[in-house]
C-alpha cells in the first residue's frame, strides 16, 4: 500500500490489518509517535490524518484514506507550528513522552476551535493523559497559541 507521511510518499508492505502506529514506527521508522496504551485510552499515539486528529493505534494503515503528518511534519518551511512555539515558551514538557500526542491533538483542536474557552480545551484535550500532571501548562499553551493563530 502507499501511505503519505509528513508528504513523503512511502510504499509499505505489511499486513493490511497491522494498525498505522505500527508501520509508522517499526516500518518507516518514524519514532516522534509514541506508543502509549495501544487501546485509545492515552492520546500518545496522535497524529494527523488530512489536519485531523486520529489515535494511530486505532486505525488500520490499509485504512488510511488521507495525508499522515506526525509531529515531524506539524511545521511550516517557515518554522515550528504555533502550537509547539506555545509548547516552548510555557515549557510544557516534563518527561515529554505524551507531548507529541498533546501537541498534534492541540493543533487539530485549535484549527476547528480558534478561540476555545477552558471547558473546550479540556474536553478536546481529555483523552490525551499525562502522568506527569503537564494539564495547567498545556491549557495555557493552547492559549496563546490560539492568540498567535490568531493574529496572523
Ligand atoms: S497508544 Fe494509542 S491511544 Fe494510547
Ligand atoms: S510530560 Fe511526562 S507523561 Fe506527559
Amino acid at each position: 500500500m502507499k501511505l503519505t507521511v509528513n508528504g513523503t510518499v512511502h510504499d509499505v508492505d505489511v499486513a493490511a490489518e497491522m494498525p498505522l502506529l505500527w508501520v509508522l514506527r517499526d516500518t518507516l521508522g518514524i519514532t516522534d509517535v509514541k506508543y502509549g496504551c495501544g487501546v485509545a485510552q492515552c492520546g500518545a499515539c496522535t497524529v494527523h490524518v488530512d489536519g485531523r486528529a486520529v489515535r494511530s493505534c486505532q486505525v488500520a494503515a490499509a485504512e488510511v484514506e488521507g495525508r499522515v503528518t506526525t509531529i515531524e511534519g506539524l511545521g511550516t518551511p517557515d518554522g515550528l507550528h504555533a502550537v509547539q512555539v506555545a509548547w516552548i515558551d510555557h515549557q510544557v514538557a516534563q518527561c515529554g513522552y505524551c507531548q507529541s500526542g498533546q501537541i498534534m491533538q492541540a493543533a487539530a483542536f485549535l484549527d476547528l476551535t480558534p478561540d476555545p474557552t477552558d471547558t473546550e480545551i479540556d474536553d478536546a484535550m481529555n483523552g490525551n493523559l499525562c502522568r506527569c500532571g503537564t494539564y495547567p501548562r498545556i491549557r495555557a499553551a493552547i492559549k496563546s497559541a490560539a492568540r498567535a493563530l490568531d493574529r496572523r
